[in-house]
């Protein structure tokens, strides 16, 4: 019989739904929905909440209320409501706002890179730099997101030391955390393993977080192998929400009811109350007028009915 991995005892879940989860949308949703699904998840246990997006509101029309909904939730003490931030007109909305986490957003591919955020990845890095300088120097957190870092919807393949490469320059401008995202949902198990095992030469392994799309259906396959190699952050969007609008036809991220559900199985401790995630599934679903795209939360909804 071959030896068990051990794996972490405790996992951290950011929820990014209020952002990833519903940047895509194409209806309008009011700040007083956004508002309540970011009170419900904080309030369901969640450590960090992705709650906002200062990105061009002619790029990504659904995140412009990020300044309502930052205004209007309520704030948990020890909860880290977070905001992405492209450049320093972002930072300076999200600083406003009062975000506890600023997150700087590029890419492990060029193609993606220009098409997302308008530059290349050298010239976001640039961009970055005085984001990161000024976050450090108004005590916020900073976290660094590596999209395509599996696979690039339009260069296709993308080499670990691409990877690698925008990592190490994330921890040069200062880093608190670095996610490695799989923007695209095409990434598996074996392959998750060496992108965070070369990721982890670069940064210190407890601080690199999974970041999956769940397009191909691999993304809990995924979160296990990198649990496996001993990644303890993981990225989900309640019910299933989401895709990025520069990636065609990529799904959501991961749902956070399946996650939830996988590591309770588990034995794995994530301070997150699964019944009122799914309530807060059920919140949004119904919001959209349409159902859930989480398994377990449908199932678990399927059960309380009896
Ligand atoms: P640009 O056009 O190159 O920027 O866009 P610019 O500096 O030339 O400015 C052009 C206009 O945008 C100006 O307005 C600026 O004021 C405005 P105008 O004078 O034309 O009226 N502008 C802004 N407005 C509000 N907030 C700002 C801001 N910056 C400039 N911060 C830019 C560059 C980065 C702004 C643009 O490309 C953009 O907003 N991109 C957003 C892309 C995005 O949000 N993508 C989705 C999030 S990333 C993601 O989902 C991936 C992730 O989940 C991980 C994964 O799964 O891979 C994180
Ligand atoms: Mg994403």
């Amino acid at each position: 019989m071959t030896q068990q991995a051990s794996l972490p005892q405790r996992v951290k879940i950011v929820e990014v739904g209020p952002r990833d989860g519903l940047q895509n949308e194409k209806e309008a949703l009011s700040a007083d929905v956004k508002i309540e699904l970011v009170n419900r998840l904080a309030r369901a246990g969640m450590p960090n909440v992705e709650a906002a997006s200062f990105v061009s509101p002619k790029w990504v029309p659904q995140m412009a209320t990020s300044r309502e909904v930052m205004a209007g939730i309520e704030r948990l003490p020890g909860t880290i409501y977070s905001a992405l931030t492209p450049n320093m007109q972002g930072f300076e909305a999200a600083l406003a706002a009062k975000a506890d986490e600023v997150v700087i957003f590029g890419s492990a591919s060029e193609a993606f890179s220009q098409k997302n955020i308008n530059c290349s990845i050298a010239e976001s890095i640039a961009r970055f730099a005085p984001v990161a300088q000024a976050a450090k120097a108004s005590g916020l957190r900073l976290r660094g997101s590596i999209s395509t870092a599996f696979g690039c919807p339009y260069q296709g393949e993308v080499p670990l030391d691409a990877v690698a490469d925008v990592v190490s320059r994330m921890r040069e401008l200062g880093c608190d955390e670095i996610d490695i995202a799989d923007t695209i949902g095409v990434a598996t198990p074996r392959q998750t393993q060496a992108v965070m095992l070369r990721a982890a030469q670069e940064f210190p392994l407890a601080q690199l977080s999974g970041h999956f799309h769940d397009t191909y259906g691999q993304a809990l396959a995924n979160i296990y192998a990198a649990l496996e190699v001993g990644v303890a952050i993981f990225h989900s969007s309640v019910s299933g929400l989401g895709g990025c609008p520069y990636a065609k036809g990529a799904t959501g991220n991961v749902a956070t009811e399946d996650v939830l559900y996988m590591l309770n199985g588990l034995g794995i401790e994530t301070g997150v109350d699964l019944d009122q995630v799914v309530d807060a599934g059920q919140f949004i679903a119904q919001a959209l007028g349409r159902k859930g795209a989480s398994r377990a939360g449908n199932a678990l909804l399927a059960k309380r009915a009896g």
